[in-house]
């Protein structure tokens, strides 16, 4: 799938998010190697704390069907400038690639590409005593 239609995907996603509580509907989009992709949005609770972000389900969506093997994901909000994943969600993807690309887009159009190296480097270190 080119960059725009994962864009795209992230975008749809995002008008099913369940926001009642922020106004702040994000999308995701996550691609598997072969092109398939998985998607999530953001799903509030009225006790805030069990908030799911758009990128984790995401990854529990592909999980569950069996997929791994992710290669990239968009997201996409209604923000001056792309926002970035929150830190929970950059380890439960490091979980999975920890260098996975990140497209983050917003709704004028731009679109900001990361590393999740980048953007949460040592992942694994010093958990479950890993060098
Ligand atoms: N949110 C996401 O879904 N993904 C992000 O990358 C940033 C934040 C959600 C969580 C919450 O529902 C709302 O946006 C405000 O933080």
């Amino acid at each position: 799938m080119d960059t725009i239609a994962l864009v795209e995907s992230a975008k749809a996603a995002r008008a099913l998010a369940h926001a009642p509580y922020s106004n702040f509907p994000v999308g995701a989009a996550l691609e598997c190697s072969d092109g398939t992709v998985f998607t999530g949005c953001n799903v509030e609770n009225l006790s805030f704390g069990l908030t799911m972000c758009a990128e984790r389900v995401a990854v529990g969506n592909a999980v569950s069907a069996g997929r791994r093997d992710f290669r990239r994901i968009a997201i996409a909000a209604d923000t001056d400038a792309p926002i970035s994943p929150c830190g929970a969600c950059r380890q439960v993807l490091a979980e999975f690639h920890p260098s996975l690309q990140i497209l983050s887009a917003n709704l004028k159009g731009q679109i900001e590409e990361f590393s999740l190296t980048d953007l949460l480097p040592r992942a694994s270190t010093g958990i479950l005593n890993r060098p």
